[in-house]
């Protein structure tokens, strides 16, 4: 039997008179890569807002692992084991990538190691910056400043930083963006290293990556949940057909 890493149920948010989100349930399977495909404006990066808890929703619920974490804060869902990258990178520049990930990893000992920084701490977080750092294949850029490297160098940190949390689930908002084609190929290579021991979800609008890596799909449109299944489930779908991939199939 498949287990369910995480469920929305009924999920909205709206923002004055748009709804963002509309009633979106959807089921994620542990272990699996899930894409989330739609539009722009569809509501993909406020779907991955309301999971990480960077906004909480209008209604509905999120469990994850059986926890209701409906309109907790993004650092506590982050301790819980689900970590986030963001559309637009999110670095601090100054830093090496090494303290970059440092910070990443005590964010998420907020909390619990706030009033004892013991030496104990200070090597365990130390540990999962070089094992983020690895992790993401930038071991040998540990201490360069993170604004000196490639701007794909700079996406790829951004991973080692949320691996640097030690996440279970990994929410993914379009990771190849601005990369060019070599760059994109090495973090595709990453995703699927990731894909091994993780739960995957992924917002990417390149659809050979996505069909790469993807296991499962979601499309949204007008912050509505269209479609869900496999790959050939959903290029089969005649709402999906019409709807987004329409263009493609006409005139065949
Ligand atoms: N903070 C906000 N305030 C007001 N409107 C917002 C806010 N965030 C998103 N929206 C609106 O919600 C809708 C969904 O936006 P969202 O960013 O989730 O789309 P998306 O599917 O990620 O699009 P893209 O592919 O362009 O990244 C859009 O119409 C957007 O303008
Ligand atoms: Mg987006």
């Amino acid at each position: 039997m498949s287990e369910i890493i995480l469920k929305t149920q009924n999920l909205s948010r709206h923002f004055g008179a748009l709804m963002a989100v509309d009633d979106v349930t959807l089921s994620f399977e542990r272990g699996l890569v899930h894409a989330v495909l739609g539009p722009n404006g569809a509501g993909k990066t406020t779907l991955i807002n309301l999971l990480s808890g960077e906004i909480p929703p209008s209604s509905g619920s999120i469990h994850f692992k059986d926890q209701n974490i409906t309109g907790l804060p993004a650092n506590q869902i982050s301790q819980l084991g689900i970590g986030r990258s963001f559309q637009k990178t999110n670095i601090f520049p100054i830093f090496t990538c090494f303290e970059n990930c440092r910070l990443a990893a005590q964010s998420r000992m907020k909390g619990s190691f706030r009033f004892f920084r013991s030496a104990r701490s200070y090597k365990q977080i130390n540990a999962l910056a070089e094992k983020g750092l690895e992790m993401c294949g930038l071991a040998n850029r540990r201490d360069t400043i993170a604004q000196a490297m490639s701007y794909g160098e700079q996406r790829q940190l951004e991973i080692g930083m949320m691996l640097s949390t030690e996440p279970e689930l990994l929410l993914l908002d379009e990771p190849l963006a601005g990369m060019g084609a070599e760059e994109s190929l090495k973090v595709i290579e990453l995703l699927k290293r990731l894909a091994k021991d993780h739960t995957l979800i992924l917002i990417e609008h390149d659809m050979d990556a996505v069909f790469a890596v993807a296991d499962r799909l979601a499309v949204m449109v007008n912050g509505r949940l269209l479609e869900t299944g496999t790959v050939g489930e959903v290029r089969a779908s005649k709402a999906v057909q019409e709807a987004y991939l329409g263009s493609d199939e006409e005139g065949h």
